[in-house]
């Protein structure tokens, strides 16, 4: 699957020149190709036909309406940590009945949402969650379905900052305690035991953390059905990576394989949340050279895109691919590139080689996942548009921001309370 391709009118999505994209849109601006979504979800789902499941896409990784539409339309259920995200997936037309909420601070109307519109079941990550969910459940006269999130304490060989299955991890409930509350949750009279769930991280890279934690996992799995306690599925949580620039994400069907495996023959079913596999290679950022400015030590190019757009690099020293979109014949030489904010740190790649004229077109690839989501409006920038691009078409998914709705919610103090000081 190449949604982004070179062609006559410099770098394509699907059939449609980034340069069109531009012209029509502005920039900055999010990319997505359909067919990329739709391929990647198919493709994973596909995975696990031999076995009963349901993928639930992580919202979290991309939460635009158009994009969960599609998911859901091809059979998608959710991973949500919010009510918000839940609102959004009503919105899109997801099925509540296909969603698990994760997060470690659920808060009581979050709950309430959750349970009104019955969603699939609640991943609790802490002992103080059960009980306040026994008692909004009770409330509103309803039983919630509960898996507990536990911590298997594998390590998933990532980035600290994405790792999130160790002990010393706020997520998840601690593996040695997990068996006593379990306990605890059967004999709570709102609550109705469905499962369990770990999540160990995010952009791993190779299949034994997953298989470890799974191996962990279901010795407590044995140990809950002897006692008495059986459960209905087996949710892995998240957590496969991707290439950015020479990662090499394991195989999907080994990845399958190897799950699928050790599940042979218990009769659970197994629930997934990728987030960052579905969408991160379906997506680009695309921004413009503002300025060239040639240094002694360093050459900068200022583009249009900044951390608050695409907070990655940033954040994790995160390395995305940077591409012209229409290449040039000139001489490259090594940029730095920036965005226009004010703070050091606002850099979206290190040390580029490019041949680079003001005015250009830069395509800054695998931005479909914790880009547009994690984007803020720091520096009063509005957030960038977001388009979808399916064949020949372009649709407008997100309008660009307005600089006024940015301060919409915002006061000036009543003038006699000005006056009076
Ligand atoms: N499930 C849970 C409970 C999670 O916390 C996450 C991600 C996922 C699923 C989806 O993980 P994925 O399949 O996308 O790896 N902002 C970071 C990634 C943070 C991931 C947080 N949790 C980044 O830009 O790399």
């Amino acid at each position: 699957m190449t949604p982004f391709a070179y062609r006559e009118q410099g770098l394509c999505v699907e059939a449609v020149p980034l340069t069109r994209i531009a012209a029509q849109y502005g920039t900055p601006c999010y990319v997505y190709s359909r067919a990329a979504l739709e391929f990647a979800f198919r493709n994973f789902d596909g995975a696990f036909s031999g076995l009963p499941h349901l993928i639930c896409y992580a919202v979290k990784a991309n939460s635009n309406l158009a994009i969960l539409d599609l998911f859901a339309r091809l059979g998608a259920g959710f991973d949500i940590v919010s009510g918000g995200e839940l609102k959004r997936v009503v919105a899109a037309g997801g099925d509540p009945s296909k969603v698990v909420f994760s997060g470690v601070g659920k808060t009581e109307a979050e709950m309430r949402l959750a349970l009104e519109l019955g969603i699939h079941c609640f991943n609790v990550e802490s002992e103080a969650e059960l009980y306040r969910l026994n008692e909004v459940a009770g409330g509103l006269k309803r039983r919630a379905p509960v898996s507990l999130r536990v911590n298997p304490d594998v390590n998933p060989r990532t980035h600290p900052y994405i790792s999130t299955g160790l002990k010393e991890s706020k997520f998840g409930i601690e593996y040695a305690r997990a068996f006593e509350l379990y306990q605890v949750a059967q004999g709570l009279p709102h609550l109705v035991v469905r499962g369990i769930d770990c999540h160990i991280g995010s952009q791993i890279l190779q299949v034994e953390p997953f298989v470890d934690a799974l191996e962990r996992v279901l010795e407590l799995v044995d140990r809950l059905k002897a006692a008495g306690i059986r459960l209905e599925h087996l949710d892995l949580g998240g957590g496969l990576g991707i290439r950015y620039r020479d990662e090499c994400p394991p195989d999907l069907a080994e990845y399958a394989r190897r799950l699928a495996e050790r599940l042979a023959g218990r009769g659970l079913k197994l629930l997934l949340e990728p987030g960052r596999a579905l969408v991160g290679n379906a997506g680009l950022l695309l921004t413009r050279v503002e300025y060239l400015k040639p240094g002694q030590t360093r050459h900068f190019a200022i583009v249009d895109a900044a951390m608050n757009d695409l907070m990655r690099p940033a954040l994790y020293d995160a390395w995305h691919d940077i591409l012209p979109v229409v290449p040039h014949q000139g001489s490259a030489r090594t940029w730095e590139i920036v965005g226009p904010v004010c703070e050091s740190g606002d850099f979206l790649g290190h040390a580029r080689s490019l041949a680079l004229a003001q005015g250009d077109l830069l395509a800054i690839m695998s931005a479909g996942a914790y880009g547009m989501s994690m984007a803020s409006n720091y520096n009063s920038r509005p957030r960038a548009a977001e388009v979808m691009v399916s064949g020949e078409q372009v649709f407008l998914i997100r309008e660009r921001e307005s600089v006024e709705a940015l301060y919409a919610l915002e006061h000036l103090l009543p003038t006699d309370a000005l006056s009076a000081s």
